[in-house]
């Protein structure tokens, strides 16, 4: 860690409480002038630190900005490498290059803005800076690609707990990995993988999660007005509710992820499914056919009933559920 991170560290354990800038550098084992220049860098880094003569700094317990060390106040995984940008054109896409040159399970990357930000079968997803947060989490998991699906499913039903517990809502999961509250989406997940083709096994995977925190300045664009929806508002917004929802979803993945092949997350997907016994259209290339969702089986895969009678299970692809006027 940098003395910034240090400094920041240790200004949040003590939040709220005056600390002298001699007490931090012994502490710390830095120069009193490493530390004034680590403050004034946050400082103008948008944090709120109160410096009084004789008395020291300290800061502000209002100051709720995304960081690494305050996430990691509210983390139970040890080892997680946890990387904060304000901006950034995907995390996924950088943290494909990192895996590219060697990085470790457990590296995390954060940002409060993507500029190209990723969403599945080639999509752009949408991710202003007031509103969202996007993440990365890179795996190693000694998984066949055959199974590479329970990543994301292990993922879907961890950020819906954890949306669950931090904002208070009752989310659920569209197949098969969009999370909803009130029919509006509220999160998307793309997991990217690099397998192995000769051994069967994968490389390393690529977990992303975007998130609708609260409803951006301008609203949501046209495309997904009607289908975009935000896990707080104003009745449900809590102090530190950044920090402490992607600590949540990092605690909540990384308790199933150790043991993913036995898919102890299995039932709570299939119990927090949207689709299940709903009339649905299967939205495949420019098809666009109709089903009801039966069941999803033991490997994820959705089992329909088509307009023929005939049953199919679906690994892939998109599905939407048939509404009198409209589909969400
Ligand atoms: C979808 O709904 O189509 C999936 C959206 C996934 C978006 C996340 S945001 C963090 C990560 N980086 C990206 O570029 N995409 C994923």
């Amino acid at each position: 860690m940098s003395v910034k991170e240090d400094v920041l560290l240790f200004l949040e354990n003590n939040k709220g409480n005056y600390i002298s800038g001699s007490d931090i550098s012994i502490k710390l084992n830095v120069s009193r002038n490493a530390v004034w220049k680590a403050i004034n860098s946050l400082k103008l880094e948008g944090y709120e630190i109160d410096s009084v003569k004789n008395r020291g700094y300290m800061l502000s317990e209002n100051n709720f900005i995304l960081s690494s060390q305050s996430i990691k106040k509210y983390l139970k995984v040890p080892n997680l490498e946890v990387e904060v940008f304000k901006t950034i054109d995907s995390t996924n896409s950088y943290l494909k290059k990192k895996a590219e040159n060697g990085a470790t399970e457990g590296s995390v990357v954060i940002s409060e803005e993507q500029t190209k930000g990723r969403g599945r079968l080639g999509k752009s997803f949408y991710s202003p800076s007031d509103s969202g947060i996007y993440l990365s989490i890179l795996l190693k998991p000694k998984l066949h690609a055959m199974k590479a699906l329970y990543i994301t499913t292990c993922a879907a039903v961890a950020i819906s707990q954890a949306i669950d517990t931090i904002s208070n809502s009752s989310s659920t999961i569209k197949w098969v990995n969009d999370i909803f509250i009130d029919n509006r989406k509220v999160c998307g997940i793309l997991t990217e993988a690099s397998f192995d083709l000769e051994g069967g096994g994968i490389n390393y995977a690529i977990l992303g999660i975007g998130l609708n925190l609260t409803m951006p300045s301008n609203g949501f664009p046209s495309d997904i007005k009607n289908i975009a929806g935000t896990i707080f508002n104003e009745k449900n917004l809590i102090n530190d509710y950044k920090n402490k929802i992607i600590a949540k979803i990092l605690n909540n993945f990384f308790y199933y992820y150790p043991n993913i092949e036995k898919k102890e997350f299995l039932e709570e997907y299939r119990n927090r499914s949207l689709i299940l016994n709903k009339e649905i259209y299967l939205l495949r290339g420019d098809s666009k056919e109709e089903a009801l969702a039966l069941d999803i089986d033991d490997e994820f895969r959705l089992k329909v009933k088509k307009k023929d009678d005939t049953i199919e299970y679906i690994s892939s692809g998109e599905v939407s559920i048939r509404k009198k006027s409209d589909y969400i």
